[in-house]
C-alpha cells in the first residue's frame, strides 16, 4: 500500500526532531515505495536557505541516521528532487499566502489533489499561531484533506493542555490532529494487542486472578545533555510519565477493543486511565512515588556529572531525573495487581522491558519441597532489542527431581538496528493514510494529565522526598522497598 498523494509540510525543518527522524523517516517511506511519486515535502523554518542548501542538509541527514543509505546520484536527485525550502516567519500571515503559491505550484507538478499534512516540529507555544495563520493565509481551502501532526509537550498541566488544545481547535478538528507519542510507534508496543488477543496462552490469563505484578521499565544511561532548559521545567514526569508510561500501561491494561479500529481502541485506554488510582495527599504520593535525581558517579569506567551540574541546570535544581510509582488499576481486571514503573536518566543500560510476573502455581508435595519455584514470566522487549520471551519451570537433566527455569525466547531483533521500521516511519504512514489508532486522542490526554497534576501538586509542596542516585546506578535505594513491600523484586532488565 502507498500513501495516498499529499504535500507534506515540515515546520521546523532546519531543527534536531527533522534531522534526526523526520526526514530519515521520509527516506526510508520512500525507498519502501510507500511515498509514491505524487509527493512533495516543503521544508519550513524562519532561516533562510535555498532549496540546493536544503537538500545537502537532508542528505547528511540521511547519511547519518537513516537506515537506508542513499545509492547512486540518479536515485537520490529522484528523491530530493521532491523537497523545496521556503523560508517563513510563521508569525505573520503574509508569509502563508506566498507558501500557498509555492504550494500550488508543486501540486500542479505532482498532479496532487489538495491534501496537505502539517508536521509541527515546533515549539507548542507556536501550535496556535500556527494554526490560526494557515486558516487565515488560506492554506486550508483546497477540497483534500488537511491533517496536523504535532508532538509533546502537550501542556505542562491540565489547565494549559486545555488551552492549548483549545487554541488549535479553533482551526482543526480533532479527527485532523494527529498527537504523536512516538513510543506508540514502536513495533513491540504495536505487537502487545496481538501478544494479548491472539494467544489462547495468555489471553484467558490476563487477570487478577493469574499475573501477580506488571513491570514496566524505561531505562536510559544518557543524561540530560543539551536539553537542560526544557528538562529542567518537565523532569521525569512529564517527559516519560505521562506519556509514555502511561501508554504503555493502557497498552497492557485495557479491555479488549470490540473492534481493532482506532475509536474503539482508544476509548478502551481511556477507560484505563480513568481507572488509575490517583494519589491525590502528600502522604500517598510518597508511598507509593520515589523520585530521584542522578548525581555524579561512574558508568563503564567514566566519570559522570551530577544532574546540579550539566550546562544550564540550576544548581538547586529539585527536577526529578529518576521516576518509580505503585500504579493500581482499580476495576474488577485488575484489582489489587500493582504496575510497578520506573524511568530514568543515567541508569545503567539503554533497555525498555514490559515484565508480567505470573502468580505461582500454588505449593504442592511434588516439587515445591525445599526448592523455591520462580514464577512464570512474559517479558516484552521494546527497545533497543526487539522481542518476546517467557520463563517456564523444567526439569534440569539428571536423576533428581531439581527444576530450574528455562527461557523461551522469539527474537525479532537480536541485533540492533536491524531493519524494524522507526517509529516515526510509521507514524507519519498512518498520519497520511488517516489513521489514529497510534495517536493520543484529546480525552486520553487530559486523563494522563489528571492523574500527573495530583503527584506534581504534591511534589511542589514539599520536596523532601528528593532521592539522589549516582549516575550509572539503578536510581534511588528506595525503588527496591516499592516492591519488596508487597513481597515482590524487580526482575533484572536485560
Ligand atoms: C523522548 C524524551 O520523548 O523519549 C527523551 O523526551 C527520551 O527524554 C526519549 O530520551 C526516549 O525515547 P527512546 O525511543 O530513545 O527510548
Amino acid at each position: 500500500v502507498s500513501a495516498p498523494e499529499a504535500v507534506y509540510f515540515i515546520f521546523g525543518a532546519t531543527g534536531d526532531l527533522a534531522r534526526r527522524k523526520l526526514f530519515p523517516a521520509l527516506y526510508s517511506l520512500y525507498r519502501e515505495g510507500k511515498l509514491g511519486d505524487r509527493f512533495a515535502i516543503v521544508g519550513v523554518a524562519r532561516r533562510p536557505r535555498t532549496s540546493v542548501q536544503f537538500r545537502d542538509d537532508l542528505y547528511a541527514s540521511i547519511q547519518e541516521f537513516c537506515r537506508y543509505k542513499p545509492k547512486e546520484e540518479a536515485e537520490w536527485n529522484a528523491f530530493a528532487e521532491h523537497f523545496s525550502y521556503h523560508s517563513l516567519d510563521i508569525g505573520n500571515v503574509e508569509g502563508y499566502r506566498e507558501l500557498k503559491a509555492h504550494t500550488e505550484e508543486l501540486e500542479a507538478k505532482y498532479d496532487i489533489p489538495g491534501n496537505r499534512l502539517f508536521y509541527l516540529a515546533l515549539a507548542p507555544e507556536l501550535f496556535g499561531t500556527v494554526s490560526r495563520n494557515l486558516r487565515d493565509g488560506q492554506m486550508l481551502e483546497t477540497r483534500g484533506w488537511h491533517r496536523l501532526v504535532i508532538e509533546k509537550p502537550f501542556g505542562y498541566d491540565y489547565p494549559s493542555a486545555e488551552r492549548l488544545n483549545e487554541e488549535i481547535r479553533h482551526v482543526f478538528r480533532e479527527e485532523q490532529v494527529f498527537r504523536i507519542d512516538h513510543y506508540l510507534g514502536k513495533e513491540m508496543v504495536q505487537n502487545i494487542e496481538v501478544i494479548r488477543f491472539a494467544n489462547a496462552f495468555f489471553e484467558p490469563l490476563w487477570n487478577k486472578d493469574h499475573i501477580a505484578n506488571v513491570q514496566i521499565t524505561l531505562a536510559e544511561t544518557v543524561g540530560v545533555e543539551e536539553r537542560g532548559a526544557y528538562y529542567n521545567k518537565s523532569g521525569a514526569l512529564r517527559d516519560m510519565v505521562q506519556n509514555h508510561m502511561l501508554q504503555m500501561l493502557t497498552m497492557i491494561a485495557m479491555e479488549p477493543p470490540s473492534r481493532l479500529d482506532a475509536e474503539d481502541i482508544r476509548d478502551e485506554k481511556v477507560k484505563v486511565l480513568r481507572s488509575v488510582r490517583k494519589y491525590m495527599s502528600g502522604e500517598d504520593v510518597r508511598n507509593n512515588i520515589i523520585r530521584g535525581q542522578y548525581a555524579q558517579g561512574t558508568h563503564r569506567g567514566k566519570e559522570l556529572k551530577g544532574y546540579r551540574e550539566e550546562e544550564s541546570v540550576d544548581a538547586q535544581s529539585v527536577t526529578e531525573t529518576f521516576f518509580s510509582a505503585r500504579l493500581l488499576v482499580d476495576n474488577f481486571r485488575w484489582a489489587g495487581v500493582p504496575f510497578y514503573v520506573r524511568t530514568g536518566k543515567r541508569l545503567p543500560v539503554k533497555s525498555t522491558e514490559i515484565v508480567i510476573e505470573f502468580k505461582n502455581v500454588p505449593k504442592n508435595v511434588l516439587f515445591a519441597r525445599d526448592q523455591e519455584l520462580l514464577p512464570n514470566l512474559l517479558v516484552i522487549r521494546v527497545n533497543p532489542m526487539e522481542g518476546i520471551y517467557i520463563k517456564i519451570n523444567a526439569k534440569k537433566p539428571g536423576n533428581d527431581m531439581t527444576i530450574q527455569p528455562v527461557a523461551m525466547e522469539y527474537c525479532q531483533s537480536c541485533q540492533i538496528g536491524i531493519n524494524t521500521p522507526e517509529a516515526y516511519e510509521r507514524l507519519i504512514f498512518d498520519a497520511v493514510r488517516g489513521d489514529h489508532t497510534y495517536f493520543t486522542r484529546w480525552d486520553e490526554l487530559a486523563a494522563a494529565w489528571k492523574l500527573i497534576d495530583p503527584i506534581a501538586a504534591a511534589w511542589r509542596e514539599d520536596s523532601g522526598d528528593l532521592q539522589f542516585y549516582p549516575a550509572g546506578s539503578w536510581g534511588p535505594e528506595k525503588v527496591d522497598q516499592l516492591l519488596s513491600d508487597d513481597g515482590f523484586h524487580w526482575w533484572p532488565v536485560n
